[in-house]
């Protein structure tokens, strides 16, 4: 399993953004089928809703899909600063915003209650003592 130096190297230094992630969804076409097509079927009942925490936005391949369908606040919580940078720049709003974690905890939304809590392609990167 990936180590806490390997996340944040990989992440915010050697990783090509350059298609936002989009390489990822390849198997179905592209990101809005994959969405469409398998996560929304699995996420319906819950969406829309008023409070969404996305762990793990990467470059935001799904905080695109989510933001339209959280109807409150929509905060993404990364290790790594250059997808909190990126996803600042394209999708900051009035009801949304991103913070960069210390990869352990989620101190930044510490108290605050979410209606869905989201990450997809991202905790298979993270050890056990993160996860606990
Ligand atoms: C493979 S990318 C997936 C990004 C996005 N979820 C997607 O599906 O396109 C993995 C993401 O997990 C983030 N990440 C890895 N370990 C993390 C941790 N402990 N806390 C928060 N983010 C983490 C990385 O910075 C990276 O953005």
């Amino acid at each position: 399993m990936p180590t806490y130096d390997w996340n944040i190297k990989t992440w915010g230094e050697t990783y090509n953004w350059r298609q936002e992630g989009e390489e990822w969804s390849s198997a179905w076409g592209n990101s809005e089928t994959q969405w469409f097509g398998t996560l929304l079927p699995r996420l319906h009942r819950f969406l829309p809703c008023e409070n969404v925490l996305e762990i793990a936005p990467g470059f935001g391949r799904w905080t695109k899909f989510l933001l339209p369908l959280t109807i409150g606040r929509y905060v993404g919580v990364d290790i790594s600063e250059s997808c909190i940078v990126h996803c600042n720049e394209k999708y900051k709003s009035d009801n949304s915003s991103f913070f960069q974690n210390d990869g352990f905890s989620l101190k930044q939304v510490w108290g605050q209650k979410y209606d869905l809590i989201f990450s997809f392609d991202s905790l298979v990167h993270a050890e056990i003592n993160i996860l606990n």
